[in-house]
């Protein structure tokens, strides 16, 4: 039953939270664990749907699996026997073609309907399919959206990405592990949930290491343990929190975020006049003095992750002043920004590149930069949640605002947030959830 958030705001956020398991490497690593025929055993796994959703994809395809505790789940993968990925699971996340490559590993095909884009872009997955070939598959597209794999064995390559796809290095990662001979993969990704991902593959017995200038080296096998391994705690919930604590003018302990998986983010957050002490097992956010205006672009890591740009904005809108931020990894992540602006928020879009940085949108019709001036008070309103990182934006732009807002949509804010009503409420928030008729949530 879809339910809504009712949020009372105005107040400074105050107190303890732990963040919990990363979803991007959570999904990433449930599905290597197919690799190998046998049991492997995840911790720090977040209770989220996309989790959820991967881990009904596993059984399908044969597998079993258990949640040993409220964070711990056991993968059965020795007895996978269905090489065709169902629909009804890739309706709602982009997974499913990460499925492609372990599947080979075992069945030595793999059957694939995609779902196009999302409210963020289109979302192809062309960079995928070009890698797949160059390491010997052969890729029937069956249809605009559904492709059919095959390969007795892989075989090593030298692959150059177009552009630092963190889906397609993760998909040939896991495709190269099993691959006969060397793979170079160039121009790849490195994000830290990659590297979780890398070190999990290395446990299981595969050869993959990093080279210098975004490369991943892999020496292909074929022999694979189930491994138990941990997945890193979320460094996008992490930032997500301390924008909340600083944007409400209060002081947060966030544990589990982890000062080397932020570095950008908490430099940009000083930059805005935010302030963090680090400690071991956390990062204590507050405010440190007015905020100030920033000139912004998202980028892959280790630049200023897209995934953070959300609940950034809503902080710039309390900033003395002007800010710019270029996305340059979506095409269309401002979608929510006119919901910021009906609560009284100064939010101006535009197709240009307000940046320096390299942009694959320039003289594109992409409304991919934005003009925030503040600071505005922001009034509690009734907000329809278009996608994940938007929702969270949403609840914080509720937690600042003065009077009530209503929320619907929480689905999404659930595919990636564990338990973040509890969370909330923790660090003081005025916010409930409400079961809502499916006709009261248009
Ligand atoms: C991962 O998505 C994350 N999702 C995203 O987080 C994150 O925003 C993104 O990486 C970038 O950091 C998960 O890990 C589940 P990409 P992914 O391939 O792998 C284009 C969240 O909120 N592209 O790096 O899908 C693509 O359209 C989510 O947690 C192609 O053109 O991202 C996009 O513009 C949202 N062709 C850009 O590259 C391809 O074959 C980056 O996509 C693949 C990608």
């Amino acid at each position: 039953m879809p339910t809504r958030y009712d949020i009372v705001g105005g107040r400074p956020l105050q107190g303890t939270l732990r963040v919990s398991g990363a979803k991007n490497a959570a999904l990433k690593m449930i599905v290597a664990a197919l690799i190998a025929d046998g049991v492997t055993t995840l911790h720090n796994v977040p209770r989220i749907t996309d989790v959820e959703i991967t881990l009904k994809l596993c059984e399908e395809l044969g597998a079993r699996y258990r949640w040993r505790d409220e964070t711990t789940v056991e993968i059965d993968a020795r007895n996978i026997n269905n090489a065709v990925i169902p629909l009804r699971y890739s309706g709602s996340t982009r997974t499913p073609i990460l499925f492609v490559s372990p599947l080979l590993h075992r069945l030595g095909k793999a059957e694939l309907t995609t779902i196009g884009g999302c409210s963020i872009g289109p979302r192809p997955i062309n960079y995928h399919i070009a890698g797949l070939r160059q390491l010997g598959v052969q890729v029937e597209e069956a249809s605009r959206t559904a492709y059919r794999f095959q390969a007795d064995r892989l075989h090593g390559n030298i692959i150059t990405l177009e552009y630092p796809s963190v889906g397609a290095t993760e998909n040939l990662l896991m495709a190269a592990v099993g691959a006969r001979g060397r793979t170079v993969i160039r121009n790849a990704a490195i994000e830290p949930e990659i590297l979780n991902l890398a070190g999990m593959l290395q446990a299981m017995g595969a050869v993959v290491y990093q080279d210098v200038n975004r490369t991943w080296i892999v020496e292909g096998t074929r022999r694979f343990r189930a491994v138990e391994y941990e997945v890193m705690d979320d460094r996008i919930e992490a930032a997500s929190f301390a924008a909340c604590a600083v944007a409400t003018g209060g002081e947060v302990l966030v544990k589990g975020a982890i000062q080397r998986d932020m570095v950008t983010f908490l430099d940009w957050l000083r930059k805005v006049g935010g302030e963090f002490d680090i400690y071991p097992d956390g990062i204590r956010f507050y405010r440190q003095d007015r905020l100030r205006p920033v000139n912004l672009e998202t980028d892959v890591h280790p630049g200023f992750m897209t995934d953070w740009q959300p609940p950034f904005v809503v902080l710039l809108t309390q900033a003395e002043g002007i800010s710019v931020v270029h996305e340059t990894v979506y095409e269309s992540r401002f979608g929510y920004v006119e919901a910021l602006v009906s609560m009284g928020a100064h939010i101006q879009l535009t197709n240009d590149c307000l940046g320096s940085r390299e942009c694959r949108f320039t003289n594109k019709n992409y409304l991919h930069s934005a003009l925030i001036s503040g600071p505005t008070p922001l009034r509690g309103g009734t907000l329809h949640i278009p996608d994940l990182r938007a929702g969270f934006a949403y609840v914080m732009a509720a937690l600042i605002a003065s009077g009530e807002s209503r929320i619907y949509g929480t689905e999404f804010v659930q595919r990636g947030y564990a338990n973040l009503i509890g969370k909330l409420r923790e660090i003081g928030a005025d916010i409930s959830e409400t079961p809502v008729e499916t006709a009261e949530s248009p």
